[in-house]
């Protein structure tokens, strides 16, 4: 008997624990929650089961995928708190195979709140630890900042995905970004790698657009993704209305884009495990 319940639990080991990534730059408005509801839409249309985890005290991620304000009783504060397990706070979105841990105001407060805590850098690891065998990934929305709710999703996270604005600075926050990486990997979380960098809100008609993603690429090579996704003021509309782009405008440049990020994403994991 404890053989089979020994046998079961390797099995879940190997085949049932989600992909945790990181959706995260320290710098705000550079695309990370429309990465999150964006690549989270794709995936689940590829038939991947994701939950988003909204870790960003404005909820900008639970607001887009369509959960209004009165309807997050549980969050990701009480999920961190340890007052609500992972399964208590999922709320399913209107895409099959989509659902999110919502934000509230609260996670402004818990920052402070943490630091007497213990274990207070692995609140968001050892929570997602207790997810069982019903997803294959969970997408982490952090705050625009390095503060301790980034350290959790980071600690939490297997890999990063870093959405990169193509801008004049893009490059800049970058570095502050890798060294906080390797901080975590050398602190807490020895496994953390880069997922890949996503080059977003392209604009083909500025020069300036080409010159970004060329350095990007020279700087970090094949980390940043073939796909770039590029301005589009449908992505922009879709969160006004609660619903990622693909559901609001599915042929726009936008949603084809994301598309095509999820599949690159699967091509590349399946290379990197035949590898
Ligand atoms: N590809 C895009 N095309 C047009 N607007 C975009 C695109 N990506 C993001 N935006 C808009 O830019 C703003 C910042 O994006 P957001 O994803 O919220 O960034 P972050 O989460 O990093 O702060 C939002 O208003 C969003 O709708
Ligand atoms: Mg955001």
């Amino acid at each position: 008997m404890s053989d089979i319940r020994q046998s079961e639990a390797l099995q879940t080991d190997v085949h049932q624990s989600p992909r945790i990534i990181a959706i995260a730059n320290q710098k705000g408005g550079v695309g990370k929650t429309t990465t999150a509801i964006n690549l989270g839409t794709g995936l689940a249309a590829i038939g991947r089961r994701v939950l988003v985890v909204d870790l960003d005290p404005q909820g900008n991620a639970s607001t887009g995928l369509g959960i209004d304000r009165t309807n997050r009783a549980v969050s990701s504060y009480d999920v961190l708190m340890g007052a609500a397990t992972v399964a208590q706070a999922q709320v399913e979105t209107s895409i099959p195979g989509l659902s999110i841990i919502p934000s509230t105001i609260d996670l402004t407060g818990a920052e402070l709140e943490l630091i007497d805590m213990p274990r207070r850098a692995y609140r968001l690891r050892e929570a997602l630890a207790q997810t069982g065998d019903d997803l294959d990934y969970v997408l982490i929305d952090s705050p625009p900042s390095l503060n301790l709710l980034t350290v959790n999703a980071l600690v939490a996270a297997k890999s990063v995905v870093v959405p990169l604005q193509c801008e004049f600075f893009a490059l800049e926050g970058l570095s502050m970004l890798m060294k906080t990486i390797e901080r975590i990997r050398s602190g807490f979380n020895a496994e953390l790698e880069i997922q890949g960098v996503v080059l977003t809100m392209y604009d083909k008609r500025n020069n300036l657009s080409d010159q970004v993603a060329q350095d990007v690429r020279d700087y970090l090579g094949d980390k940043v993704y073939r796909t770039i996704i590029p301005r589009n003021v449908r992505v922009s509309e879709a969160p006004s209305h609660g619903k990622p782009a693909l559901l609001y405008d599915h042929k726009c440049a936008g949603s084809l884009a994301y598309m095509q990020l999820a599949s690159e994403m699967l091509r590349r994991e399946r290379l990197a495990e035949a590898a």
